[in-house]
């Protein structure tokens, strides 16, 4: 599924109308530049998940838990150098079966990311941002 994006509204909009399918087992790969607005999806997502949450981007923290009715995990893999490094970080112990995770920058670790994943690819397209959503479900 393809969606084009206007503004940062609509890039939240589309976070939020994919969190509506989404249930524990879920595991939300975002791919894209600094600034393309994987963050605001997730924002989005959360709005509807764990609404209230304060969601900012997990850089230097490199995950975020958010309550909900299924913990939500929100990680940002951009400071990850390494299988190694991602493993100190607990990634591997994550109860991916229980909670929804969406991770940023899966492009820094590629080999991590669960087969099955929701996979969202954010582009600037000119003021707007183009947002692929490739489930391998679909
Ligand atoms: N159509 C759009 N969709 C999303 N963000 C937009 C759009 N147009 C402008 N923006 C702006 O782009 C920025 C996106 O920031 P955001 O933190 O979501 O990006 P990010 O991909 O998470 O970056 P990072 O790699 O640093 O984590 C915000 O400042 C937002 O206001
Ligand atoms: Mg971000």
């Amino acid at each position: 599924m393809i969606i084009y994006s206007k503004d940062v509204g609509q890039t939240e909009k589309a976070g939020a109308e994919l969190a509506e399918k989404l249930g524990p087992g879920d595991f939300v790969a975002l791919y894209g530049d600094l600034g393309a607005g994987k963050t605001a999806f997730v924002r989005g997502a959360a709005s509807v998940l764990c609404p209230g949450a304060p969601v900012c981007s997990p850089t230097y923290a490199i995950m975020n838990v958010y309550g909900g009715k299924v913990p939500v995990y929100h990680l940002d893999l951009y400071r990850i150098d390494g299988d190694d490094d991602l493993y100190s970080t607990g990634y591997y112990d994550l109860p991916v079966g229980q909670s929804i995770v969406f991770c940023e920058w899966c492009e820094k670790c590629p080999e991590a990311i669960p087969d099955n994943a929701i996979k969202v690819f954010i582009t600037r397209d000119g003021d707007g941002r183009r947002i692929e959503i490739a489930d391998t479900c679909a």
